[in-house]
C-alpha cells in the first residue's frame, strides 16, 4: 500500500502536495516523491525514505498541477529507482496497488525496453505514453482496460492542464476546494482543505482541472459522482500534545468507546430483522481487527448462543467457506480497505451469504459491499498500530451481540459507560513502565490468559512484536505445559493476564510454572484472590473490577501501554513501525 494526493489549480501545487503526503504516511513509509507540471514540463524528487527526506526539494518543483506518493514497497526494494512518481514520455504518474499482469504487459510491448525502475507501476506510465494519440484520457483508458490487478493511479499529461485519476480496488477520493481540485487515498489526507469530497468507484475516471471535475466510465461517457461532506476533520489530525499518535490514540480509547455505543444505538435499527434466523456466525478479519473477533466470538455464543467462528481474512478466501443463507459473515476492518477482508466479503456475497461491517471507514469499500453496517466511531486513527479502533470493535460487537440475543442493550451501554471511565483511569497510571523494562530486555515476551483474556493476550504480543520488535507471542495459559514452557527462563518475560476469578487459579498455575524456570512475570489482574496470591512473587498490576465480558476494554489498555512504553525504551518509532503499513490493499 502507498498514499497517493494530487492537486490542480493551486499556486505552490508542489508545496501543497508535500503537506498532504505527510498526512498519509501511515499507509507506508519506504519512499517518497512528488511531480509537478509548468508549461507541458515535469519537475521531479524521489528517494528512499520518509516524505521529509524530499522537504528541500520542493522549491524547485513549479506549476500550479503536482503529484505525490508515499511507498509501502511490495515491487522492487525500497530505492530512489523504485520512488514514485514514474515518468514516461509525455505521462507521469503514481499508483497505489498491485499489477499483477505486469510482466506479461512488459514483454508483449516493451521486450528488450531497459526500465527505469523494477517496480509494476513503471509498466503502466510507459502504456500509457505507448497509446498516447493525443487523447490522454482514451490512453487512460486503453491502458487500465489491460491491466490485471488493482490500482489507484493519479496521471499528469503534458498536454493536459490537470489530473486523470482513475481506480480499481483501491481508494481514491476527488476534493474539491477554492477554485483548485484535489486527489488523494482518503478523506482525512484533504481534512480543512476539502470539505466535500467524491468517492471513486472501480472503473470510474475523473478528469480534474482548476476548479472542475468531470466523471466518465471506462468508454469515456460522461457519468455523474455524487459529492458528500468531507467526514474528516483536521483538528483529529493534531497530536494535542502527545509525542505520539499512539499514546494519544491510547488517550482516546475511553471516547471511542462512548462514540461507539453512541452510534450504535443510532445505527442499530433494523439490525435484529435483518439477522433473524441466522444460525451460524463467521468473524473475519485482519491483524488487530481478527484478534477483536476473538472477543467478538465469545459475546454470540454466551449471549445469543450462535456458534461462532473466527477466521484470519487471508485464510477463510481460499479455503471453499461453507456459506448458506442463514450464516451471516461478520467482517472486521478498521480501514475497511483491507484486500484480504474485502475480497473474503464479496466470496461470501457470491456464495449467497449476509455481510455485516463493522468498520471505522464509512465511505470505505467494505461499506459498499456489505449488507449492513456497524459503525465503529473511533475517529481517525494514524499509528500504525491499532489501539483505539480495537476496543471500538470491542464496543461494536459487544453490542451487535446483545442485539442478536433479544437483550437490552441500554443497560449494555450503561455497563460501557462505566467502562470507559474506569479505563480513564488506566490510562493515566504510571506504573506500567517498570514492566517495559523487562520487556526491552528480554529475549522473547508471551502473553497468556484464559478465555477472554487469552483474546486480549493475542493483541497484546501483537501490538508488543509489532512496534518494538521483541519476538513476542500470545497463547492460552493451559498451553504453556504442551511445549512454550520450554521457551521460558531468565531472559524470558510473561504477561499473564487474570479477570475472570472463576478461571483465576488455573492461570496462577502458569505463574507458578513461570516463576520455577525463573521467568519474569507481570500478573494483570482484577481478582482479588490473585493479587494476595501473586504479590510478592510476580510483578502485580492492579486494574479495576468491572463487568467480566468488558474486561477486555481493560487490559486491552495495559497491554497497548506496555507494548508502547517498551518501543521508545528501545527507541522505536512507535507510529511507524518497519516494514509495515497500516492499510494493506494488497494481497
Ligand atoms: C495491517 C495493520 C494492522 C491492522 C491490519 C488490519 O496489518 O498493520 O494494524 O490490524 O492491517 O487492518 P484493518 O484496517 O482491516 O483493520
Amino acid at each position: 500500500m502507498c498514499g497517493i494526493v494530487g492537486v490542480t489549480g493551486a499556486v505552490g501545487a508542489a508545496g501543497v502536495v508535500y503537506k498532504r503526503l505527510k498526512l498519509l504516511e501511515y499507509r507506508g513509509y519506504d519512499s517518497a516523491g512528488i511531480a509537478s507540471m509548468l508549461d507541458g514540463r515535469f519537475y521531479i524528487c524521489k528517494r528512499r525514505g520518509r516524505v521529509y527526506s524530499i522537504g528541500g526539494d520542493i522549491k524547485r518543483l513549479h506549476g500550479d498541477t503536482a503529484i505525490g506518493h508515499t511507498r509501502w514497497a511490495t515491487h522492487g526494494a525500497p530505492s530512489d529507482a523504485n520512488a514514485h512518481p514514474h515518468i514516461a514520455g509525455r505521462f507521469a504518474l503514481v499508483h497505489n496497488g498491485i499489477i499483477e499482469n505486469y510482466a506479461a504487459l512488459k514483454e508483449k510491448y516493451f521486450s528488450g525496453v531497459e526500465f527505469a525502475s523494477q517496480t509494476d507501476s513503471e509498466v503502466v506510465v510507459r502504456l500509457l505514453d505507448l497509446f498516447y494519440e493525443g487523447d490522454a484520457l482514451a490512453a487512460v483508458a486503453k491502458t487500465v482496460s489491460l491491466l490485471v490487478g488493482s490500482y489507484a493511479l493519479v496521471i499528469m499529461c503534458a498536454d493536459f492542464d490537470g489530473l486523470i485519476v482513475t481506480k480499481k480496488a483501491n481508494p481514491a477520493i476527488i476534493g474539491y476546494g477554492d477554485g483548485a481540485s484535489y486527489c488523494a487515498s482518503d478523506a482525512p489526507a484533504l481534512a480543512g482543505l476539502c470539505s466535500e469530497i467524491t468517492v471513486l468507484g472501480d472503473g470510474d475516471i475523473a478528469a480534474l482541472t482548476a476548479g472542475r471535475v468531470e466523471f466518465y466510465d471506462g468508454n469515456l461517457h460522461v457519468i455523474c459522482r455524487e459529492k458528500i461532506a468531507n467526514p474528516a476533520v483536521s483538528t483529529e489530525l493534531d497530536l494535542h500534545g502527545c509525542p505520539h499518535y499512539m499514546l494519544k490514540e491510547i488517550r482516546e480509547v475511553p471516547s471511542s468507546i462512548i462514540r461507539t455505543c453512541d452510534a450504535y444505538t443510532c445505527a442499530s435499527d433494523g439490525l435484529s430483522d435483518y439477522l433473524n434466523g441466522v444460525e451460524r456466525i463467521i468473524i473475519v478479519g485482519c491483524g488487530t481487527a481478527y484478534n477483536s473477533g476473538l472477543v467478538g466470538k465469545r459475546y454470540f455464543e454466551a449471549f445469543a448462543g450462535i456458534p461462532t467462528e473466527v477466521e484470519t481474512a487471508g485464510e477463510f478466501r481460499y479455503k471453499q467457506p461453507i456459506i448458506n443463507g442463514r450464516t451471516a459473515v461478520i467482517a472486521i476492518s478498521q480501514s475497511g480497505e483491507t484486500a484480504d477482508t474485502v475480497e473474503a466479503a464479496k466470496l461470501v456475497k457470491g456464495l449467497g451469504g449476509k455481510v455485516i461491517a463493522v468498520t471505522n471507514s464509512p465511505y470505505s469499500e467494505l461499506t459498499r459491499i456489505a449488507d449492513a453496517v456497524v459503525p465503529v466511531e473511533a475517529g481517525q486513527e494514524i499509528c500504525v498500530a491499532a489501539t483505539k479502533s480495537y476496543t471500538g470493535q470491542i464496543t461494536a460487537l459487544y453490542m451487535l451481540s446483545l442485539t442478536l440475543a433479544g437483550m437490552d442493550t441500554q443497560t449494555g451501554a450503561k455497563k460501557l459507560y462505566e467502562t470507559a471511565e474506569l479505563a480513564k483511569g488506566i490510562i493515566e497510571r504510571t506504573d506500567i513502565g517498570a514492566f517495559a523494562d523487562t520487556c526491552a530486555r528480554s529475549d522473547g515476551v508471551y502473553f497468556l490468559g484464559r478465555d477472554l483474556d487469552y483474546a486480549v493476550a493475542t493483541e497484546g504480543s501483537l501490538k508488543l512484536k509489532e512496534i518494538s520488535y521483541v519476538p513476542s507471542e500470545g497463547y492460552p495459559a493451559g498451553e504453556l505445559k504442551h511445549g512454550t514452557l520450554a521457551l521460558i527462563d531468565i531472559r524470558t518475560a510473561s504477561v499473564v493476564i487474570i479477570t475472570d476469578p472463576a478461571l483465576a487459579p488455573k492461570s496462577e498455575n502458569a505463574v507458578e510454572q513461570i516463576l520455577s524456570r525463573r521467568g519474569k512475570v507481570l500478573v494483570v489482574t482484577n481478582v482479588k484472590d490473585t493479587l494476595q496470591r501473586t504479590e510478592g512473587k510476580a510483578d502485580v498490576l492492579e486494574i479495576p473490577v468491572c463487568d467480566k465480558y468488558l474486561s477486555p476494554l481493560l487490559s486491552a489498555v495495559v497491554v497497548q501501554l506496555l507494548a508502547y512504553k517498551t518501543a521508545l525504551l528501545l527507541g522505536r518509532d512507535p507510529d511507524k513501525p518497519r516494514n509495515l503499513a497500516k492499510s494493506v490493499t494488497v494481497e
